[in-house]
C-alpha cells in the first residue's frame, strides 16, 4: 500500500512546486526537472506514435521502423498483455528510441511501466492515485485533460504539459485554440482522432507542442511486417510542421 502523500508547497524562484514529504526526498524529483525532461522528449518530433502491440515480437522491428522514419519517442499503450514486454524490448534493444508507456490508469501500472524502462508515462485522464504515483517517481507523467477545470486542477499540481484527450471528439482544434488565451502557459499534446490530414492544424496552435496518434502504425502494416511502409508513414509525420 502506498503511504499517504503528505506534501508541501515551496516557492522556488517564483514557481510553486509541490514536494511530497514522503517520497520526493528519496525517489521523486522536483516538478520543474520532470517538466523539462518531458519537454525534451516531446520536442524530439511533431508526432508521437501511439501503439497497441498485440505481439511483443513485433515491438522491436516496429520501433526500429519508426525511429528510421524520424519518430524516436514512442508510446506503447498498456492495452494488451504484450505491452510491458514490448516496452522492455524497445527500451533495451532499439537504439535511438525513447520508450514511453500510455493508457496508464493507476499507480500499479505506473510502477510496472517504469520498471519496464519507460522514460515517460501518458494517461488518458487524471486521478489522485496517479498523481501520487507520479510524484513519487522521477519519470515524468503526461496527464490527460479535456476541460478547463481539469487543466486548472493539474496546473495547481504543477503540471504545465498535458495530453488533450480525446482531441477530435472533445472539440478539436477550435476547442483547444479557445483554451490557449485563458490557460496560457499550458502546452498540450492532443491525441485521439488525429491523422496526417488534421495534424498540421493542431501543430499550428501556440499551445500545442506535438500531437499523438496511431495512424503511423496501422494494424495491417504491422501484421504484414511492412516495416518499410511504416518508416514511410513515420517520415511523413516527422516532416510535419505547424
Ligand atoms: C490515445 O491513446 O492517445 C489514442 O487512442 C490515440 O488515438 P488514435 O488511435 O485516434 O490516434
Amino acid at each position: 500500500m502506498r503511504p499517504e502523500n503528505k506534501g508541501f508547497l515551496l516557492d522556488t524562484g517564483g514557481r510553486r512546486e509541490y514536494f511530497s514529504a514522503t517520497f520526493n526526498r528519496f525517489k521523486g524529483a522536483p516538478m520543474a526537472d520532470k517538466t523539462e525532461k518531458l519537454l525534451s522528449v516531446l520536442k524530439l518530433q511533431p508526432v508521437v506514435p501511439v501503439l497497441i502491440i498485440d505481439d511483443a515480437a513485433t515491438a522491436v522491428p516496429l520501433a526500429r521502423a519508426l525511429v528510421a522514419g524520424g519518430l524516436k519517442a514512442i508510446e506503447i499503450t498498456l492495452r494488451t498483455p504484450a505491452a510491458l514486454e514490448a516496452i522492455r524490448l524497445v527500451a533495451n534493444e532499439v537504439e535511438g528510441a525513447v520508450a514511453g508507456a500510455g493508457t496508464i490508469l493507476n499507480a500499479a501500472q505506473f510502477d510496472q511501466a517504469v520498471e519496464a524502462g519507460s522514460q515517460f508515462i501518458v494517461s488518458p485522464g487524471t486521478t489522485q492515485e496517479l498523481l501520487d504515483a507520479a510524484s513519487a517517481s522521477s519519470v515524468p507523467l503526461l496527464p490527460g485533460a479535456a476541460t478547463a477545470s481539469e487543466v486548472m486542477a493539474l496546473r495547481e499540481e504543477g503540471y504545465e504539459v498535458l495530453k488533450f484527450f480525446p482531441a477530435e471528439q472533445a472539440g478539436g482544434v477550435s476547442y483547444l485554440k479557445a483554451l490557449s488565451s485563458p490557460l496560457a502557459g499550458t502546452l498540450f499534446c492532443p491525441t485521439g482522432g488525429i491523422s496526417l490530414a488534421n495534424a498540421k492544424d493542431y501543430l499550428s496552435l501556440p499551445n500545442v507542442i506535438c500531437v499523438g496518434g496511431s495512424w503511423v502504425a496501422p494494424k495491417e502494416l504491422v501484421a504484414r511486417g511492412d516495416w518499410a511502409g511504416i518508416t514511410k508513414l513515420a517520415a511523413e509525420a516527422a516532416g510535419l510542421k505547424g
